[in-house]
């Protein structure tokens, strides 16, 4: 039992642990982005690739509880590490000593809470379609939410999308949530090969710059979806 308890106790193991859980969810986000860029293709690419996804629902459950339990973990270990570190220093100092530290590393606690709170929003959104049922792509078939079919002849993931990010307010929330998450990436796709010990003086400067372009290449590719729609852009 104590073993088993010995990452939630030790710091160093903690840190192992978000580490390896935060390399996991990077890697979701950029293979998600790449699905997604797929509109850009056209219509079909992004459906396709969505129904894809779909065709065998046993993996695609094993996939979204790994998913989870990763996210989870992410959380829970965050948490418990952002305690420990106030617990070892619960008084702020005067003069603050944190010249080297960037304000992403400094708040991975605040964007990490934003971006839970829009992955919550973007599941009920795109997911599950419970914040705009009218738009939901499976509204017709799975759910029965009443619509009228002839008013709706596309319905698919892609119009679900174009739906979705016509409306100013929603888009504006999915770029404000992107540029968070690229402030916690900015960080964090550096600092998990910290974690595992692959970060020394010889390689810092590459591992910072990867870190900073990862980051800046996620925010670009996500928001460029909800701003090109906003534009008026439509998927051929
Ligand atoms: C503008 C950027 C994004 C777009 C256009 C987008 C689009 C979508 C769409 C259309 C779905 C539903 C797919 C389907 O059921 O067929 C989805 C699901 C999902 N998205 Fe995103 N997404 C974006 C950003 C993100 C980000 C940044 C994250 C994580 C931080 C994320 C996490 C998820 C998760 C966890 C699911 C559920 C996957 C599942 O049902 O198995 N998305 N997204």
């Amino acid at each position: 039992m104590n073993s088993l308890l010995w990452p939630v106790r030790s710091t160093l193991a903690s840190k192992y642990v978000m580490a390896v859980t935060g390399a996991g969810l990077m890697g979701f986000v950029i293979v998600h982005m790449l699905g997604n860029l797929q509109i850009f293709l056209g219509r079909q690419a992004l459906n396709d690739y969505a129904h894809h996804l779909e065709e065998v629902p046993t993996l695609l459950w094993i996939a979204r509880a790994g998913l989870l339990t990763i996210f989870i973990v992410h959380i829970v270990f965050g948490l418990r590490l952002w305690t420990l570190s106030r617990r070892a220093r619960p008084v702020r100092y005067v003069y603050e000593d944190t010249v080297q530290a960037s304000w992403a590393s400094r708040h991975m606690l605040l964007t990490g809470l934003v971006i839970l709170a829009f992955v919550i929003y973007h599941l009920l959104h795109f997911t599950f379609g419970l914040t705009d049922p009218k738009d939901y792509k499976y509204a017709l078939d799975r759910y029965a939410v009443p619509m009228d079919p002839a008013l709706h002849p596309e319905l698919d993931v892609a119009e679900m999308v174009v739906r979705g990010f016509e409306k100013p307010l929603v888009s504006i929330a999915y770029v404000v949530a992107m540029i968070v998450l690229g402030l916690h990436l900015w960080h964090g796709a550096g600092s998990w090969l910290q974690s595992l010990g692959l970060k020394n003086k010889r390689t810092m400067l590459l591992i910072d710059g990867l870190g900073a372009a990862v980051a800046v290449l996620i925010v670009i590719g996500n928001c460029a979806i909800p701003l090109a729609i906003l534009a008026g852009w439509r998927p051929s």
